[in-house]
């Protein structure tokens, strides 16, 4: 018997009870007529020890010769500690041990298997294994794991069915390109692997399951992030028979679920927002609204003097950032470069102090009078205290830009606090985007996507004003999910298709099957699609996914561990006929 116990388990009730233990040694402290070793598993840490009066010359030895994460096995009574250990919870007890066993002997780790770890970051990549021993590392996947179980509880008791989609399908344009795999048995072609399993669910809807979830595994070859992995996992559902409100309602209640079975937090109903008031209020389609510094658009109040920075401007916005007035200038100079880092991209900024006596002070005072600037501070909602900061240019690029300036502040002021979650529906999205590139519309959500009613006609006049049925759930300024109502006939799907640039013969290569589909009676559905490793992450207070995923790509794709990609040998190129001449 390798274990009675594990070791988290012994209590001081354990008092002179034999145990079997196994796992890792943690620690060895070897005073000379004592020893002792901490014994580590994923439940605990119990302390063994060896001494002169008590234990034989042979197994004293024995134990000073252990090393760090070797594994072993050992018998032994429970004791209690002379000197006690609070911070754990097995720190009252010690096991007095009378036979040991290496069952594994280890090498000197590259880093040290504590919570607070010497490895950098590409060490503890390439022995992930390793990293996987230490507390912040093992609790996150723990609590991955309690999060997928009570949504798989909750959507298996709201009726849902869980049913696996393939992964070696054809493309699934979700806006990321695809990962291909070559096909042996068929000489030159390619599967690609699901961006998301989305026309398969809209399938099962033809099919009659009516209620489906899935956790599953996505691929989009995109550029990564802290919020993005190439492969990463989906809470994917879909109903048939609804409407937008009926799916905001299933999953705001997923959601609420969630944040108090894990979280312990209670939220009555969540707020919704649509896509142009987040963009004019935020600057963003996935608002923090944790916090307030609303835009405050300011045109009217700041394009009447002569300041041709301003008066040129499509859009002058600020905020007001609370308590910052206290800013030397020195410290708004360096906020200034910061807003026009090329990551942000603002050619400048314009600030105004609201000082303690009601007073304003502004970076262009030569322009502006008192009267001006209480109507800043009136429109941005500034307070005595406050530092408004401006800044101009095009709609768009000038709402993204204070919006990167809002955030950055927010984490700055502390802010943004981990254990205060503000979840926000996004809705009424665009259903097309506008390529500036290209100068094409692409679809924002996806291609099944159905617009508003009523608006199939506007496709044809202004197609970027159609409002689509899609939708946005926002946590704490990021997106954890998304979905939208779908098109169910054939005719709307190949109009849609058109005005994305597809002709027919090709919208029917690629969708053919899902259009068929749609002409044996395919009953009105709707979905969304969280995506877990982001949602996992925020309910644990943090937003890097790759801490909460097992074995995470870094930032080029790679999996230092494995070593992969890597090359394949000649014979399997040809194989897959991608090397035709050997
Ligand atoms: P969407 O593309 O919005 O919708 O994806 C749904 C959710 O998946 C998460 N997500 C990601 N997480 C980690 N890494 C990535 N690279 C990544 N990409 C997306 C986000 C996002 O909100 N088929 C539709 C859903 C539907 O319409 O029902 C879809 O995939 O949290």
């Amino acid at each position: 018997m390798y274990r009675s116990h594990t070791c988290g388990e012994l209590r001081e009730s354990h008092i002179d009870q034999k145990v079997n233990l196994s796992g890792w040694v943690h620690k060895i402290r070897d005073k000379g007529f004592v020893t002792w070793v901490d014994l580590r598993d994923r439940y605990g840490i119990t302390q063994l020890v060896f001494d002169e009066d008590r234990s034989s010359s042979v197994l004293l030895e024995q134990a000073r010769n252990l090393g760090r994460e070797f594994v072993i096995h050992i018998e032994g009574t429970v004791i209690e500690r002379a000197s006690k250990n609070p911070n754990i919870p097995t720190g009252n007890i010690e096991v007095l041990v009378e036979n040991l066993a290496i069952l594994n002997e280890s090498k000197t780790p590259p880093f040290t298997i504590e919570n607070e770890t010497d490895g950098g970051e590409d060490l503890r990549m390439k022995y992930r294994y390793l990293d996987i021993r230490r507390n912040p590392v093992k609790n996150n996947l723990i609590f991955r794991s309690k999060v997928t179980m009570a949504v798989r509880k909750y959507l298996s008791e709201e009726g849902f069915i869980e049913v696996e989609t393939p992964y070696l399908i054809k493309s699934t344009p979700e806006g990321a390109r695809d990962f291909v795999v070559p096909s042996r048995m068929n000489e030159g072609q390619f599967y690609a692997l699901p961006q998301s399993p989305q026309t398969f669910k809209q399938l099962l809807m033809v099919g009659g399951l009516d209620k489906y979830f899935q956790i599953v595994k996505c691929f989009r070859d995109e550029d990564l992030r802290a919020d993005r992995q190439p492969e990463f996992t989906q809470i994917d559902c879909e109903m048939a028979f609804v409407e937008q409100e009926d799916i905001l309602n299933a999953f705001e209640g997923l959601t609420k679920h969630l944040l108090k079975e894990i979280n312990g937090v209670e939220i009555e109903k969540f707020p919704r927002m649509t896509f142009d008031e987040a963009m004019k209020k935020y600057g963003n389609d996935k608002p923090d609204i944790r916090f307030g510094m609303e835009f405050g658009e300011m045109n009217e109040v700041a394009q009447h003097k002569d300041f041709n920075v301003f008066n040129s401007a499509e859009l002058v916005v600020g905020i007001a950032v609370p308590g910052a007035n206290s800013y030397t200038r020195k410290e708004i100079d360096a906020l200034t470069d910061w807003v026009k880092r090329p990551q942000v991209g603002a050619l400048g900024m314009v600030y105004c102090r609201c000082n303690e006596d009601g007073s304003f002070k502004s970076s262009v005072d030569k322009f502006y009078d008192q009267d001006d600037l209480a109507k800043w501070a009136e429109v941005t909602g500034a307070k005595t205290g406050d530092l408004i900061c401006v800044l101009s240019g095009d709609t768009n690029k000038v709402r993204t830009q204070l919006s990167a300036l809002r955030m950055e502040m927010a984490t700055r002021l502390g802010l943004r606090k981990s254990n205060e979650f503000a979840p926000l529906w996004v809705v009424d999205f665009p259903l097309l985007e506008l390529d500036e590139e290209t100068g094409n519309y692409h679809a924002m959500h996806h291609p099944f996507t159905s617009p508003k009613p009523g608006q199939l006609e506007l496709l044809e006049t202004d197609p970027g004003a159609v409002r689509a049925n899609a939708y946005d759930l926002v946590l704490n300024g990021n997106e954890i999910g998304g979905g939208s109502i779908r098109i169910h006939d054939k005719e709307v799907q190949s109009t849609m298709f058109k005005h994305l640039g597809f002709t027919p013969e090709e919208a029917k290569a690629q969708f053919g099957f899902l259009m068929d589909a749609f002409q044996y009676g395919a009953p009105p559905h709707g979905g969304i699609a969280f995506g877990l490793d982001r949602l996992v992450a925020i309910l644990g207070g943090q937003e890097t996914i790759r801490d909460f995923i097992a074995f995470p790509k870094n930032n080029s794709g790679r999996d230092v561990m494995i070593d992969a990609p890597a090359p394949i040998d000649d014979e399997q190129l040809k194989e897959l006929h991608l090397k035709l001449d050997l």
